[in-house]
């Protein structure tokens, strides 16, 4: 069975919604995560790409903040997950070790993705083609010493409202410098 969360809504690449956002300090990326969390519901799949120290940990401790957690998030190096009580509770996984797809496919990660908490990937990439069900994208990119650029995508209805409620809340991040003209643009 493909990995990602339950497919509850059709994706439609018509339907994608992507905000992009330049943050300039860690605690900006931790509210933008504070946001994903406050609106997560049971079942909600984060996917994170980015360089190392790109700020995907930093992302997750604000999405464990929002829903309710009082633990600060750590990249789980030594294990592939980490669980966290809270509202709901919170999966963090970070697949940085892993080689391979199949690698990724033998985890048998299913019954968290199918699972009423919310899962948080790191280094998702090492298993794209295993990720189909709903999910958010956020991919981060290192573009200064305290300044970062999140673009964060769904192709899902299933997540209109936090992306919008993104974009309503973080506008003075949105767009602040050129590398934002990408985008819309397939990349
Ligand atoms: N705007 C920013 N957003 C996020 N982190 C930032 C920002 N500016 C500086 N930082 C720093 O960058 C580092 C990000 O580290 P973090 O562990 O979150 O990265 P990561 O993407 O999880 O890396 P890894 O792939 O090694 O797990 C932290 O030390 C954080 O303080
Ligand atoms: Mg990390």
């Amino acid at each position: 069975m493909p990995l990602g969360g339950p497919d509850r809504n059709p994706v439609n690449s018509e339907n994608q919604q992507t905000v992009t956002l330049t943050t300039s300090g860690p605690e900006q990326t931790q509210d933008i995560g504070r946001l994903l969390g406050e609106y997560a519901d049971a079942g909600d799949v984060f996917l994170l790409t980015g360089d190392l120290g790109a700020g995907k940990t930093c992302l997750t401790q604000g999405i464990l903040w929002g829903l309710g957690g009082v633990e600060y998030a750590r990249s789980p190096t030594f294990v592939l997950i980490c669980e966290y009580p809270a509202r709901l509770t919170l999966y963090h996984m970070d697949l940085y070790r892993l080689d391979s797809l199949d690698e990724v496919v033998d985890l048998g990660l299913d019954d968290y993705f199918l699972g009423d908490g919310v899962c948080v990937v790191e280094w998702a990439d090492k298993g794209t083609e295993a990720f189909v069900g709903d999910h958010i994208s956020v991919h981060i990119e290192h573009i200064g010493d305290q300044s970062r650029v999140l673009k964060v995508s769904a192709e899902s209805s299933r997540y209109s409202s936090v992306i919008d409620a993104l974009t309503k809340r973080f506008s003075r991040l949105a767009d602040a410098n050129e590398f934002e003209s990408t985008q819309g643009e397939a990349n």
